[in-house]
């Protein structure tokens, strides 16, 4: 269709809101699709009552290991899931004494707490908070825990994940391949090598394989080709900002797998220009749920969010900043948040166990003064 307008609008999306009004983006596709920006009296997140499925929920999800009984906890603990991507917890306390496979589909670890190593069929990696370990459908590998509990948000996506393409940025914005981190080969103790047997717990459609081996199975001495297991550390991801212009999310798009997006939100500085948005503007996602993590320090949109806290939105219903976080960023110009950001073309189901860890009122926190 073609460019409309009605009644006194600005001219410049983002820039110069008239006081008093609000303005909603409403468009398709993400933020790459067609779209108009209304102007409203009143933020559409107003709400005093809501009610059924598209309710904005928040969960403290880093306290579901206490809800759960300890063996299961040792496992990934599902939170939800759609069609293009299932969300995990994993809370380790100590190193695991059998290997897994996950057959389902590739894995991103996002690592929110501890350090210690990944084992895989690529080699040893070492984890630290702020790591993104992806790991590709098929690998065999565990993880050693150096001092517990390690906390790991796990996105697992049926469809591969890859480095979307940055358009007109270039292949090397927001991180060059080049700082993608490999798994060296050949630093497990021999000790542990020999003289047992070794479990490999592989994982499809939800049920468990058990493979015992006579023999230690991360023998691989040699590997090459372009599938392997690779981490990157958000300190190595340089967000893109413009001082005059309030950039969209997908702007921070760091992996992609099918539906799913994966973005995430980096210390960066904020928009300079009096003039200009300096906090999201109102949407709906019309076209993607989307969940947020946050990992550590002050997320710029929201107040009273704590890290180890995730919050879902599903499409077609309003979000946008919260009032406090509107005067808030007024006086701030750098915003040191770091989140996780991961969408799903497909809408999330959220598992019943997450209630237990539930932040009731999340839903009215935008109508609260
Ligand atoms: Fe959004």
């Amino acid at each position: 269709m073609y460019l409309n307008k009605k009644g006194k609008v600005p001219n410049q999306a983002h820039v110069g809101i008239p006081e008093g009004f609000c303005e909603e983006e409403h468009g398709r596709d993400g933020f790459a699709g067609p779209v108009s920006h209304l102007y409203r009296t009143h933020p559409p997140t107003g709400w005093v009552k809501i009610e059924g499925p598209l309710k904005p929920r928040a969960f403290a999800c880093a306290q579901l290991s206490m809800n759960v009984t300890p063996s299961i906890a040792a496992r990934p603990i599902l939170m939800m899931q759609s069609q293009d991507a299932s969300l995990f917890l994993s809370i380790l306390t100590e190193t695991m004494d059998h290997f897994v496979r996950n057959a389902d589909g590739d894995e991103a670890y996002f690592v929110h707490q501890g350090t210690g190593r990944f084992e895989t069929d690529y080699g040893t990696l070492p984890y630290e908070p702020g790591d993104y370990v992806v790991i590709p459908k098929g690998t065999t590998y565990r993880t050693h825990v150096d001092a517990g509990p390690s906390l790991f948000l796990i996105i697992e996506t049926g469809e591969p994940i890859t480095v979307p393409d940055r358009g007109p940025l270039g292949q090397h914005a927001l991180f060059d391949k080049g700082v993608l981190v490999a798994p060296e080969l050949g630093t497990v103790e021999s000790a542990e090598v020999k003289g047992q047997e070794w479990e490999v717990h592989i994982k499809r459609q939800g049920s468990s394989t058990r493979v015992v081996y006579p023999f230690y199975p991360m023998d691989v001495v040699g590997w090459k080709g372009d599938l392997w297991v690779a981490k990157l550390n958000v300190r190595d991801f340089r967000p893109v900002t413009s001082p005059r212009y309030h950039l969209p999310p997908s702007v921070h798009g760091t992996f992609r797998a099918g539906g799913c997006l994966i973005s995430t939100f980096a210390p960066r500085p904020l928009e300079s220009d009096p003039e200009a948005l300096r906090v999201p503007f109102y949407h709906q996602n019309t076209d993607y749920d989307e969940v947020l993590f946050y990992h550590q320090g002050d997320f710029f949109s929201r107040t009273g969010i704590q890290p180890g806290m995730l919050t879902l939105h599903p499409q077609g219903i309003h979000h946008g900043p919260q009032p406090q976080a509107v005067s808030a960023a007024k006086g701030k110009s750098y915003t040191n948040e770091v989140a996780v950001m991961v969408e799903s073309k497909t809408p999330f189901t959220v598992r019943p166990e997450m209630e237990t860890v539930e932040i009731k009122d999340y839903a009215l926190s935008w109508s609260r003064r």
